[in-house]
Parts: structure tokens; sequence; C-alpha cells
């Protein structure tokens, strides 16, 4: 692997300068996102349509799209010569993201209940940000990232993984929510109780914009930022598309629940 590396770029330098640019590049995608989704939520689950390709099993696909972003930066760990795995900043980062995507690829798509099929082209395009993101967030952590020895014990640090680990228990737990109110077999939606759900429609998704965030406050990265962003554009579109949704399919959907933000939004 490092000679293919070695093959690719010149320079250390020059790795460096792609990764800054795939992480900008990011950002700006975030931007056309945030455009297009004003005018289409992206279409899986309820919002589902056959205009984007033959339906693709919803746990073949999650399982399918999100290995690349477990996989690769695997390989990127173990079969090269990381230069900054030795140091605890880095380890730290790290094993958050392989947290995070150890349960997302291996653990979410057996657990679904009676979700929806994705669309093929939802499926390729999750297969290609995971595998672009899996290489950024982990070749950067791996290779580039460089902290001062005590950063662990930083502010930055210590209140982003704390706003990592909330986000993730949130994310976690609200998933669970949502699949435990179907019985197996059934395939309808139910008004989702207890938890962050009691505040906002997309309680999920602010677990996981809040886990994002906090990798980032954490990383002091662009790469990490960028993530943060894409996520938080994808995740609000949708958490504000499912609370209007919620509304209009049952009358005595709870008034005070927020979309995204407690009390606020
Ligand atoms: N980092 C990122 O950019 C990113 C992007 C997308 C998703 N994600 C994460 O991936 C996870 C899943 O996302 P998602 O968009 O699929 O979430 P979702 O729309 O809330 O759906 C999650 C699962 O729960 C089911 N479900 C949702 N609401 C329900 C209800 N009211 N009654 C019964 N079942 C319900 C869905 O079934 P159906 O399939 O039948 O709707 C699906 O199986 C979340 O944790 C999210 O944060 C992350």
């Amino acid at each position: 692997m490092d000679a293919l590396f070695s093959r690719l770029f010149a320079s250390e330098e020059q790795e460096l300068f792609f990764l800054d640019c795939m992480a900008y590049f990011m950002v700006f995608m975030a931007g056309g996102t945030l455009v297009a989704l004003l005018f289409e939520n992206v279409p899986y689950g309820r919002y589902a349509s056959s205009r984007y390709g033959f339906p693709v099993n919803a746990k073949l696909a999650w399982f399918i799209q999100e290995m690349p972003a477990l996989f690769v930066p695997l390989f990127l760990v173990v079969g090269t010569s990381p230069a900054k795995t030795s140091k605890l900043p880095n380890q730290l980062l790290i094993g958050m993201y392989f947290c995070h995507y150890v349960h997302r690829s291996l653990i979410y798509p057996f657990l679904l209940r009676g979700g929806k099929s994705t669309p093929f082209a939802s499926f390729i395009l999750a297969c290609v940000f995971c595998l672009y993101n899996g290489y950024m967030q982990i070749r950067y952590s791996s290779h580039y990232a460089e902290y001062p020895a005590d950063w662990v014990t930083s502010p930055c640090f210590i209140a982003g993984s704390v706003l990592w680990l909330v986000g993730f228990l949130v994310n976690v737990h609200s998933d669970h929510i949502l699949r435990n109110l179907r019985k197996p077999g059934e395939t309808d939606y139910k008004i989702p109780i207890g938890g962050m759900f009691e505040y906002v429609s997309g309680a999920n998704f602010l677990g996981e914009i809040t886990e994002w965030a906090g990798f980032a406050l954490a990383s002091q990265s662009v790469q990490s930022s960028a993530f943060a962003i894409f996520t938080t554009v994808v995740l609000t579109s949708r958490a504000v598309a499912h609370h209007k949704w919620y509304h209009a399919k049952f009358e005595d959907y709870p008034k005070s629940r927020r979309a995204l933000i407690p009390f606020l939004f």
C-alpha cells in the first residue's frame, strides 16, 4: 500500500494538499446539496422513488454502501505505515470514527425492521461518499494530523469528545426507538415516542450531527469540519422533511415537538 501511495503522490506535501482539496470540495458539494435539497428530498426510505433506479433491499444496501467507510480506513491503518497512529490524540480520534462505522456497517443494517428499499442511484452515491470520506478522514488522522502532546487534555478535545459520545448515544438510542415502532413484518409508520423524540422529530439526525460536530471540534481539521458540514446539510433537510411529513400524516402529532433542535427549530 505504501508503494501505491508513493506512486500516486510525488511527496507527502502533495497528498496533504490533495486531502485538503478533497475537504474543500466536500464543502462545495454540501453547498450544491443544500440547494438541491430545497427542491427534492434525498430519495430513500419514505421518499424512495423508482425514478432513481431499481430498488436495492434496505439491509443489503446499508451493509454494502457503508462497507467502504469501514474497510478503506482499516486498510489504511493496517496495510500502510501510518506515521501518526502511535500518538494518543490520533488513536482516540481514529477510535471514535471506527466506533461509529463498526456500528453503522456491521450492526445497524441487520437490526432494520421493514425498511424501504433504496433506489440504485442513492445506493451508489452513498457508496461513493463512504469511500471518499473514509479515505479522507482516516488517511489524514493516521498519517498527517499533528497534535501537541497535551491535546487530549485541552478544552477543545474534551468538549469535542463529550459531544461525540453524547451524539453517538442519542443516534443509536433514537434509531433503536424507530426500529421498535414496528412489529416484525410491519412496514407502516407510527409516531415515535421516548428519548429525544419527545423534543424533536429528527432525534436520530440530531444525534448524528452532534457526533460529527464533536469529532470536528476534537480534531480541528478541515477534513473533519467538511464532514460535519455535509452531515448537517443532509440531515437537517431530512429532519425538516420528516417533521412536515409527520404533521401531514398524523393529526395527533405532538404540537410542541420541533424538527431538529429542542424548543427552537
Ligand atoms: N452522516 C450522514 O450524512 C448520514 C446520512 C444519512 C443517514 N445517516 C444516518 O443513518 C441512520 C438512518 O438514516 P435514515 O435517513 O434512514 O433514517 P430514518 O428515515 O429515520 O429511517 C430509519 C429507519 O427507521 C424506520 N422508521 C423511520 N421513521 C419511522 C416511523 N415513524 N415508524 C416506523 N419506522 C420508522 C425507517 O423505515 P423506512 O425505511 O420504511 O422509512 C428506517 O428503517 C440515521 O442514524 C442517520 O443519522 C447519516
